[in-house]
């Protein structure tokens, strides 16, 4: 099925060739959804850059387009608007006739890309022996709605989990362990992530103390790197045990990840230096080598360098993410790479990139994106902290919203005086606590810091979870009230069109593909949310003046008929974004 704007598209870009010559054929005519919906439902806004392209005036263009278009099946006559919008107003028999294919549509009209592309989505990346803190979480839950979205439109996805499994924090780890804890180093399961964090901190205490600590720590590092056996088995130990923890995380958030730490391309990050060193751009700077950029200066405005071999020959981040590059380049395939961390990792993407491009081997057929995000904050603004001042668990953090969601539950039951089992309650419970969750979160700009609120997160009105759980779980009421099957409305499916809300519901419907489009676009994945809440806004006004079983046919069938397009809709769009719905709550 092909959607509105891309019939619209075609059209104008026909009709552009007819006015202007076949050099306009292509240009893109900005056809989009109506801003004033009073004006239209779409709008094209070519008109005025093409006008001060050609010289001319945008009103006089918008009417010589208007003159060679021919839409009579889609709109009604376009009129011109304001400085020369072109606005577009939907003639009822098409939209009848489009939503009869979208009901018919398993993809509710969108398009799977032509040829399955590779695209890598770096995300979650947690470093074993430290806690996942929310900021792990916020990338966990936008990276699986990007690759969720990804996959569905037919990319060939690879979740990778880029966790920090390699580094000096592991010859503290290990050369305090083996004093005061051996056994965490030869038994698996001595250790609690708890534990682990906490010895990772006094390690750290007697490291920046003690030289002599300070020294075995070194050795502990270059024993590990050099595959040791003992240090090797114990890293691995200590790896485990952070992974079973992150593993419950990701269980309860239900994301699937592969995890390729940055100890995997330790074999690779001399090849990295050796590639950098043929460009010719490898510098030595105060014993460590290093590639100055372009466009990032100290304050004397000197470039900066990008280390990538300290001076005691260690390598770091930046070095194990350009072999990483490398490495998904050349022996993954991936055509996209998307890194989903927070907005402060911004510069060290973007100089990472740079160094690539200089360095040769980040072709210009691979596209890189740095995916940011900003920072979550407690209700009071500050960084987010339980009630007593630690940092927040996320297992916790998880409970917490499944508790409220519990308790909300539990109230409605008592009021509405229905009995439930318990297994309805848990169930309930977990979905709408997780849900929200994950809502709160992917329904914000992304770029912009968010406040963590279960109050808010959780409330059954307003752009939450709940609130799209409920409509869709309210469609799937009114099937069991009228012994409805949703998949056979019956042949021969007639669309009336009739009240306002019904009009506005029913093209509403026709602009998810649009929508999606957008994410893969932008991968922002508010825009999603904000569709669908939109989209449950307009079912309730629809539902409040409109008659569904009470109405005669072919009017019945015909509401039927949105009424499923509209839980499909939510229910799909409800799954990229990594929430499953609920028949009933
Ligand atoms: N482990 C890093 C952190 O916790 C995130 C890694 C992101 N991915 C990458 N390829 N650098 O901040």
């Amino acid at each position: 099925m092909t959607s509105i704007n891309e019939q619209l598209t075609q059209k104008f870009q026909d009709a552009l060739g007819k006015s202007f010559g076949s050099d306009f054929q292509e240009v893109d005519p900005q056809v989009g959804p109506a801003r004033d919906l009073r004006h239209g439902d779409y709008q094209a806004n070519i008109a005025l850059p093409l006008a001060k392209k050609l010289g001319k005036n945008p009103r006089e263009i918008a009417q010589t387009i208007i003159d060679n278009l021919s839409l009579e099946t889609i709109c009604e006559t376009p009129t011109i608007g304001g400085p020369g919008f072109i606005n577009l107003k939907l003639k009822p028999n098409y939209l009848e006739a489009q939503l009869k294919s979208l009901y018919g549509d398993q993809g509710l009209g969108i398009k799977k890309i032509g040829n399955s592309s590779k695209v890598i989505v770096d995300f979650s990346s947690p470093n074993i022996a430290k806690e996942m803190h929310v900021g792990h979480l916020r990338s966990t839950i936008i990276g699986d709605c990007i690759a969720r979205t990804l996959e569905f439109l037919g990319y060939e996805v690879l979740r990778l989990n880029h966790v920090g499994d390699w580094g000096t924090q592991f010859g503290m780890l290990i050369t305090y362990l083996k004093e005061v804890y051996p056994d965490a180093l030869t038994q698996a399961d001595a250790l609690e992530i708890g534990d682990l964090v906490n010895f990772y901190k006094q390690a750290k205490k007697r490291f920046d103390e003690d030289p002599t600590f300070q020294e075995l720590a070194r050795e502990a590092v270059v024993k590990l790197q050099s595959g040791d056996k003992e240090t090797r088995q114990a890293w691995q130990l200590l790896c485990d045990q952070s992974r079973r923890e992150f593993q419950q995380i990701y269980d309860r958030l239900n994301v699937q990840l592969t995890e390729r730490g940055e100890s995997f391309y330790n074999p690779y990050l001399e090849d990295v230096i050796n590639a950098l060193e043929q460009q010719g751009i490898l510098e030595k700077d105060q014993g460590a080598q290093c590639v100055f950029l372009e466009g990032f200066t100290n304050k004397s405005g000197d470039p900066l360098p990008l280390i990538v071999q300290k001076s005691d020959g260690g390598y770091n981040y930046a070095t194990t993410d350009l072999a990483a590059l490398r490495y998904r380049i050349k022996e993954d395939e991936a055509q996209q790479i998307i890194y989903v961390t927070d907005a402060g990792q911004s510069n060290h993407f973007a100089q990472v990139f740079q160094v690539a491009k200089k360095g040769n081997f980040l072709p210009d057929t691979v596209a890189v994106t740095h995916v940011p995000f900003g920072l979550v904050k407690g209700e009071d603004g500050k960084k987010l902290k339980t009630r007593s001042g630690e940092t927040i668990k996320l297992k916790d953090l998880l409970d917490e919203a499944i508790n409220y969601a519990r308790k909300d539950l539990e109230n409605r039951l008592q009021t509405e005086e229905r009995q439930e089992s318990e297994e309805f309650i848990d169930h309930v419970a977990e979905i709408v606590g997780i849900s929200a969750v994950k809502y709160a979160d992917l329904s914000q700009n992304r770029i912009s810091d968010y406040i963590f609120s279960y109050d808010k997160m959780l409330a059954l009105q307003g752009n939450t979870a709940p609130y799209m759980l409920y409509a869709y779980a309210r469609i799937q009421s009114i099937s069991r009230e009228g012994n409805i099957d949703y998949e056979n409305l019956g042949e021969n499916l007639q669309i009336i069109l009739q009240e306002d809300t019904e009009i506005e519901l029913g093209k509403y419907l026709l602009q998810l593909s649009e929508t999606i489009k957008e994410v893969e676009k932008t991968l922002l994945p508010n825009r999603l949310c904000d569709y669908l809440y939109e989209l449950s806004k307009k079912f309730n006004r629809f539902y409040e003046n409109c008659p569904v079983l009470k109405s005669d046919e072919p009017l019945k069938t015909s509401r039927l008929l949105l009424c499923d397009l509209t839980a499909r809709t939510l229910k799909l769009g409800l799954s990229l974004l990594g929430i499953s719905v609920l028949e009933r709550m």
